[in-house]
């Protein structure tokens, strides 16, 4: 049985505690786990659809994202692990269009993550940004194992919001195979248990446009200032005011990042008014630098290794298995053109 493991992230910046809750811890745990080949795919050109006019942005956050995918202990030189660069596999620009021939535009316009990334946008979408879920299931689904087996299936690791272009994918999946026959696989999302981290302002997601970010790379220095300035509980103004700790991105982060240690008692001190603001947001400046120490150093080792080696040798294997995909694909679609290749034909 041939288990597969095929994610990604957009390159449009540093990545920060928000994907390391909601993705990179899970997608670590995969790894040690040692049951999967794992391909972890650096999208830039997914990065396009909001990156279009920032090209250099996008360059320079393939690199960062790379260090911090090693920061946190995922690793390249290991047989099982992958690091794909989208733009190096043209066989996923392929299988979006066929794809694209498929795929009813309704269902693009109806998924729920595009429809809460449009009520965000200014200007008409572009049509990449438009069929974006379409480009998504093709960079899984490229992943398939053929001919696929009863019992395999890819493994979608994700945050929660990338559910329903998971689920997307595996819908395009059926109807390729109603329509051509049994070709791709299943797929399968798999959500962390943590999920979605919560912004140092309070707000529902921690995401780099909204400014609420604590990055991997941060210093301790940063950290200990952007814990300073987070939200708190509004009506805890006096260290001996009762607080909300549950509406408090601060305990929040305690709960996650902390030990027995710092975490116990915490709920308690803060509701009945014997803990202060100031104190929990030292002690939680210590926790996260904590945290973090260990992946800073991981980050200053991997800045001397081969970074674009790690993209090609992972992009080669990933590009083995697209062109076996292709195959299945062309001559699914008829487009393998036996008939005019017939001897005496
Ligand atoms: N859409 C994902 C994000 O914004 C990135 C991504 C691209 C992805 N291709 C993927 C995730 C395939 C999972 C599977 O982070």
């Amino acid at each position: 049985m041939a288990k597969r493991i095929l994610t990604g992230i957009r390159p449009t910046g540093k990545l920060h505690l928000g994907h390391y809750v909601g993705a990179l811890k899970m997608w670590k745990e995969l790894q040690d786990q040692n049951e999967y080949e794992c391909f972890f795919l650096v999208a830039d050109v997914q990065a396009l659809t909001t990156h279009v006019d920032r090209p250099s942005v996008i360059e320079e956050a393939v690199r960062e994202v790379v260090l911090d995918f090693i920061a946190v202990g995922l690793d390249p030189t290991k047989p099982n692990i992958h690091f794909v660069l989208q733009s190096w596999v043209p066989e996923l620009t392929e299988l979006t269009t066929y794809f694209s021939m498929i795929v009813p535009f309704s269902r693009m316009e109806g998924n729920p993550t595009i429809k809460a990334e449009l009520a965000q946008m200014n200007s008409s979408p572009t049509v990449g940004f438009m069929i974006y879920p379409t480009s998504q299931a093709a960079d899984i689904l490229l992943f398939t194992t053929y001919p696929p087996q009863p019992n395999d299936y890819l493994l979608v690791p994700v945050g929660a919001d990338q559910v329903p272009h998971i689920e997307e994918a595996a819908d395009i999946a059926r109807m390729f195979n109603n329509r051509y026959g049994n070709t791709f696989l299943k797929c399968e999302a798999k959500v962390g248990l943590i999920g979605r981290l919560v912004g140092t302002d309070g707000q529902a997601k921690m995401s780099k446009s909204l400014s609420n970010v604590i990055q991997l790379s941060d210093t301790a220095d940063d950290v200990s200032k952007i814990v300073k300035k987070m939200f708190t509980d509004p009506e805890k103004i006096r260290k001996n005011d009762p607080g909300h700790p549950k509406e408090c991105p601060v305990y929040k982060y305690h709960k996650i990042f902390g030990s027995r240690k710092t975490f116990s008692g915490r709920y308690k001190d803060c509701k009945t008014g014997g803990l202060g603001c100031v104190e929990c947001k030292n002690t939680l400046t210590e926790v996260l630098n904590n945290f973090l120490d260990p992946i800073r150093q991981r980050r200053l080792i991997a800045e001397q290794e081969p970074i674009g080696d790690y993209l090609i040798s992972g992009t080669d294997r990933a590009r083995e298995i697209a062109q076996n995909t292709m195959d299945a694909v062309r001559k699914a679609m008829h487009l393998d053109y036996p008939s005019i290749f017939k001897k005496g034909g």
